[in-house]
This record gives structure tokens, C-alpha cells and sequence, in this order.
């Protein structure tokens, strides 16, 4: 058994002794929130502050996140901040509904992703972890940027098994549009923390018009050639995500999803899927080429499950699973979740005013000094064996919780457990020589400069 002093601390930002001042807080939120965070945020279960937008408190303690994201949820809406972050071509999808437009929509969605038809797209994320491989070994020896290729392979999965027409442009146009996309939406405009209304012109805004045409017309495109099919004869029409959503109703009110609905949900699942699973995978790797004893672990794991029935998959590569949950606790794609108070509460002995701005920061959270033993070293045991179970429900929060859950956590804890078990299973990657690894929060937390790594192939 390894003492705590030999286990893997991988790179993290050293919490802040204080608290920034009002213009370097703004400079390091535009350039990387997860180096504002101070060392009482980590320690406390709540902290109150203030940005020009407004009061701000960051919730760590259990009990309290409960309160806010289920049992007393309906008094904490998105923020408005969220909204206006994430508002492009989003809005009236279900990730930034609110309301009855939400319930309506999250009841004729949610078999879209029940369990049944996650596991009918194992072949397809079978499918596209092959040509990935079939990629890298074509690489053997060189240096390849992972967080790239995981984010290509997460765009195909999407393809293969929400639109399997295809996505009606190049993956690789829509690929670098996505990319573009989320540079420009992931900096929180100064303006918006400022919390300047909205007529004053963003220059983030303006970058992303030519990107929203772009996804609008492959979206429509998509779509129209779907319905075409469907009306031409529906039994030859695949059962994939689209056709799902195309026929989506919600159960008690027989409604389905407007054009409009429908565009915004396809925008949202291509935008909340495919960065988040890509950068899950990405960390997942590099921690794995950091640590030769869970290297050995996942790639004997590797040669033992893959070769087995198709759809249980997933299920049995418990130790690759185990591994994933650590990546998502110690980097999680969502670092923050936050929400809006509608009326006056209390949170962990503090009153919450009305318009207080919650913060959840899973990756606060997940590195909380009061919950977690060595709370910044890699250690996946802490999800086997039972030692699972021991953890606290509401102290672990890569997919959220209550009625605003990730609908689709069991899609990509799927697929990046179907990914990253059959490239281990090929490869053993090595990070490239000088490159320094560095978390970087913009809409998603991921490597600063990608994730340049050596492949070289795994001969059994
Ligand atoms: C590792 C991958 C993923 C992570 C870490 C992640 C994380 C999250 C989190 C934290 C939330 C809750 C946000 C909140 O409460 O404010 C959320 C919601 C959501 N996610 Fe994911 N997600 C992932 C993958 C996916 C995938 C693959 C899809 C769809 C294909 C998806 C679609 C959504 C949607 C639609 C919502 C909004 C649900 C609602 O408000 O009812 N996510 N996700």
C-alpha cells in the first residue's frame, strides 16, 4: 500500500492565501476562474462575497446543496449570467428552459436517453473508439494532440448515434466551428460581470454570429432531411436520437417540441455533449500516463472485457470506470453550477437574500478539505470496492443533481468508458517532453494548450 506522500498530485492551481481585488478578480475570470479560488473556499462551507453583479455566495456544504438543487429548487432559477453565457442558440433548449417549458420538454426527452437506448449505442461508440485507434496507429511514435482526437471521436459518437444521416456538413467543419464556438463563448465577457445591460455590444457576441449561421443551416439541413424520410417511409428510418426527438411527446400533455425547440435541443446536445465527454476522456488519459499502476490496471481490464458481448460493456469495466469518476472529480468538465435565488433563504447559517447569485463549484467540491481525505491526489480507489457508497451524495456533482441532472451522464460515462479502455488497450501514451499540463476553466475544464502526447503502440 503506497503512503499518501507517493500518490499522484497532478496539476492544480495553489488556492489563493486572499481574495483577489475587483480588477484582478475580473482579469483571472476572463483568463481562468479555477485560479481565483482562495483557500477559504476550500475549507469553509460557505462564503459570501460580492462582484459588481451583485452578492455571490459559494455553497460547499452537503446539506445545503441538497436544499438548493432539489429540495427547495424551485426557489433557485438559472442565473441570468448562465443564461446570457450560454444564451446563443441554446436558449429554449433544455438546458437553459426554465419553467413549464423545461418540465414539458425534460418529460419528452427523457426516453431519448433512458437506459435501455443508451445501451443499443454501445456498437456505435465500439465503432467510432476503432477508428480512432485505427487513426493513432497510423501515429505510432508521434506526438498527437489527444484533447484534438477526443473531441473529434466525441463530435463522431454524436453523429453515429443521434444523427445517423450524418451531421450534413464535414465533422471536421463543424469540429473547428465548435471549437471557435466555445473560445468565444467560454471567456466571461467583462461586460457581463460588469453586468452592463444587454444593448451594449459584446465583442464575444459579434465572434460568434458567422459560427451560428454555420451550426443553423447544418442543423436545418439535418432535420429537413430527416422529416423527408420520416413522411417517405418511417420503418426505414433509423431509431437514433433524431428520429426520438422528432417524435418526442411530453406523457401528460400529449405536446410535442416546436421547430424551434427542436433546433435549440439538437444545438444543446451537440454543445453540452460533446466538450464535456471529450474533456472527461482527455483527463481520464492523462492521468493514466501518469500513473503506471492504473495503466497496468485499465489495460488488463482492457484485455480481459473488450473482446466480450457488446452490450454489457460498459458495465464491466468497473476499474476504467473508476478511473473516469476520479478524472471527473479532480478536473470536472462543469466546474460551476449556479442558480439564481427567487425569494429569501438560508444556506449553512447564512441568510440568502433574494437575487444572491448560488454557486455549486464541483471543483471546489471535489477538493473540499472537510470532505475528501488528500483531496488533490489521484486515488480512484475511492470508487471501489464499497468506498463508493461512502461517499456523500451531495459532495460529488460532475453531472449535477435533482431535477436538472445531466440527462445524459449515463451516455458519456458510457461512451468514455468504451474509449478509453480500447485506446488503452492499443496504446501506452506518454506526454510529450517539456509540455506542463495545466487546467484551464472556459465553459469546460480542460488542458491549456491541448494534451500533446507520444503514442506508442502496445504490443500484446
Ligand atoms: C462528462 C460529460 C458531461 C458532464 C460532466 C456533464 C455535466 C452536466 C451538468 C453538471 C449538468 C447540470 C447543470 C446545472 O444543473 O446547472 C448538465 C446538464 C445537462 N447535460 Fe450534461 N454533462 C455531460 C455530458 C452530457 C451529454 C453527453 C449530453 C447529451 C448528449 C448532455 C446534456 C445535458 C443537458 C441537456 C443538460 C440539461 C438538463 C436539464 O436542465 O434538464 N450532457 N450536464
Amino acid at each position: 500500500m503506497l503512503d499518501s506522500t507517493a500518490k499522484l498530485h497532478p496539476p492544480a492551481p495553489t488556492p489563493r492565501l486572499k481574495p483577489l481585488g475587483p480588477l484582478a478578480l475580473l482579469r483571472v475570470l476572463a483568463s481562468n476562474p479555477l485560479e481565483a479560488w482562495t483557500k477559504a473556499h476550500f475549507e469553509k462551507p460557505i462564503v459570501m462575497g460580492g462582484l459588481s453583479i451583485g452578492r455571490v455566495a459559494l455553497v460547499s456544504d452537503p446539506a445545503a446543496i441538497r436544499r438548493v438543487l432539489m429540495d427547495n429548487s424551485q426557489n433557485y432559477h438559472k442565473d441570468w449570467l448562465q443564461r446570457r453565457v450560454l444564451s446563443a442558440g441554446l436558449s429554449n433548449g433544455l438546458l437553459t428552459a426554465e419553467g413549464q417549458q423545461w418540465r414539458t420538454q425534460r418529460r419528452a426527452l427523457a426516453p431519448l436517453f433512458a437506459r435501455r437506448t443508451i445501451l443499443s449505442f454501445s456498437a456505435a461508440m465500439i465503432d467510432a473508439a476503432a477508428a480512432l485507434v485505427g487513426r493513432l496507429k497510423l501515429r505510432d511514435g508521434q506526438i498527437e494532440d489527444i484533447a484534438v482526437e477526443a473531441t473529434r471521436l466525441t463530435l463522431e459518437v454524436l453523429e453515429r448515434t443521434m444523427f445517423s444521416d450524418g451531421l450534413g456538413r464535414s465533422p471536421e467543419e463543424i469540429r473547428l466551428a465548435m471549437k471557435h464556438y466555445f473560445e468565444a463563448i467560454g471567456r466571461l465577457d467583462p461586460f457581463d460581470v460588469l453586468g452592463l445591460p444587454n444593448w451594449v455590444p459584446r465583442l464575444s457576441r459579434w465572434k460568434l454570429r458567422p459560427m451560428l449561421r454555420l451550426f443553423e443551416s447544418a442543423i436545418d439541413a439535418i432535420v429537413s432531411t430527416r422529416r423527408r424520410r420520416i413522411a417517405e417511409d418511417l420503418d426505414s428510418v433509423p431509431r437514433d436520437i433524431l428520429t426520438l426527438l422528432l417524435e418526442a411527446r411530453d406523457p401528460e400533455t400529449g405536446e410535442g417540441l416546436s421547430e424551434v425547440e427542436v433546433r435549440a435541443n439538437i444545438l444543446t446536445f451537440i454543445a453540452a455533449g460533446h466538450e464535456t465527454t471529450a474533456n472527461s476522456i482527455t483527463w481520464s488519459l492523462f492521468l493514466l500516463s501518469q500513473s503506471p499502476e492504473w495503466r497496468r490496471r485499465v489495460q488488463a481490464e482492457a484485455d480481459r472485457e473488450l473482446d466480450g458481448d457488446v452490450e454489457g460493456l460498459a458495465e464491466r469495466l468497473v476499474e476504467t470506470r473508476a478511473v473516469i469518476d476520479e478524472a471527473n472529480r479532480l478536473y470536472p468538465p462543469i466546474a460551476a453550477i449556479s442558480r439564481a435565488a427567487l425569494a429569501p433563504d438560508e444556506l449553512a447559517g447564512e441568510p440568502i437574500r433574494r437575487g444572491t447569485m448560488v454557486v455549486i463549484a464541483p471543483y471546489v467540491l471535489h477538493r473540499h478539505r472537510a470532505l475528501w481525505a488528500d483531496p488533490d491526489a489521484f486515488d480512484p480507489n475511492r470508487f471501489l470496492d464499497g468506498a463508493r457508497e461512502r461517499i456523500d451524495r451531495f459532495a460529488y456533482l460532475p453531472f449535477g443533481v435533482g431535477p436538472r441532472i445531466c440527462i445524459g451522464a449515463t451516455f458519456a460515462l458510457q461512451e468514455a468508458s468504451i474509449v478509453v479502455a480500447t485506446v488503452m488497450r492499443h496504446f501506452t501514451l506518454e506526454l510529450a517532453p517539456d509540455h506542463a499540463v495545466w487546467p484551464v476553466h472556459r465553459v469546460t475544464v480542460r488542458p491549456s494548450g491541448g494534451l500533446p502526447m507520444i503514442v506508442r503502440r502496445r504490443w500484446r
